[in-house]
């Protein structure tokens, strides 16, 4: 193979394809999701998983709101009382960052509990957060120290909720309609009771296959598909180049 001026531009010019393309993938896959848009009412009581699905980045926290039943039980509740409720929803990048196999090591009474401990039993308008007095009760249960205590700081504008093992900023507004309010989080809130682990206790072991949120083993297989493309670009690229020469 002679090694021309022109192989070596193709060379260049492939190369600055194949690593653009690849910064492309790369970027877009880590793009946020669309701002989320306000959610015209129906009638009767809102529904948090329609509201959730419009916004588009909580697929991980609405599956788990519907397998506890939660969801439903939400429906009946805002029914039946004016008091309305606040959700901490959790996006599903902050479901991606817990630790892997955490949530598969729940049992269903845990998962319940963790769902209830992003569910505060009456409306809190973002404004509101400052007067709250600490811990502040959410539906999971206690919150003396150890059970499901959820502290609220505020600093101006910015709203920081600590459970003793996780600090997130109420990180923007999904929801705010005078019944229910929706606030986005960038982290899963780990109560205590759940989450306080001994360090000597063994982490808990992956069970793969066995995806019971269905999110971790999607989003593997859209990270693998991306490296399979870029991999089949490559191959593309030697190909024609080596045709070409
Ligand atoms: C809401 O409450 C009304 C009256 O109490 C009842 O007729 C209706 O079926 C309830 N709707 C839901 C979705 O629970
Ligand atoms: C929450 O606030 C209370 C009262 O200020 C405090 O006693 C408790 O230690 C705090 N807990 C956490 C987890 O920050
Ligand atoms: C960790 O667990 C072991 C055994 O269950 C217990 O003896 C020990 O006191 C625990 N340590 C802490 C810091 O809780």
């Amino acid at each position: 193979m002679v090694i021309t001026k022109q192989n070596i531009d193709l060379i260049f010019t492939l190369s600055f394809l194949f690593f653009f393309h690849l910064h492309c993938s790369i970027t877009s896959a880590q793009a946020p999701g669309p701002a989320p848009a306000p959610a015209p009412m129906p009638p009767g009581p809102p529904d948090v998983t329609k509201i959730l699905g419009k916004a588009s980045q909580f697929n991980i926290f609405i599956r788990l709101l519907k397998s506890t039943r939660v969801s439903n039980r939400l429906l009946g509740e805002l029914n039946n009382t004016d008091d309305g409720k606040t959700i901490f929803a959790p996006t599903d990048k902050a479901f991606s960052s817990l630790k892997s196999g955490e949530l598969h090591s729940l049992n269903d009474e845990q998962r319940v509990a963790l769902v209830l401990y992003h569910v505060v039993p009456t409306y809190v308008p973002l404004s509101q957060f400052v007067i709250i007095s600490n811990p502040m009760r959410t539906e999971a249960g206690e919150s003396g120290d150890g059970e499901f205590p959820l502290n609220v700081t505020t600093a101006g504008k910015t709203v920081t909720l600590m459970t003793g093992l996780t600090k997130s900023n109420v990180a923007g507004t999904i929801s705010a309609d005078g019944q229910l309010a929706i606030y986005r989080v960038d982290q899963v809130l780990q109560p205590l009771k759940i989450f306080a682990r001994n360090s000597s206790a063994p982490a808990p072991a992956p069970t793969p296959g066995k995806s019971l949120m269905g999110g971790d083993v999607g989003e593997k297989s859209e990270a693998l598909s991306i490296g399979m493309h870029n991999l089949a670009l490559l191959v593309l690229c030697v190909t024609t180049f080596l045709l070409s020469s």
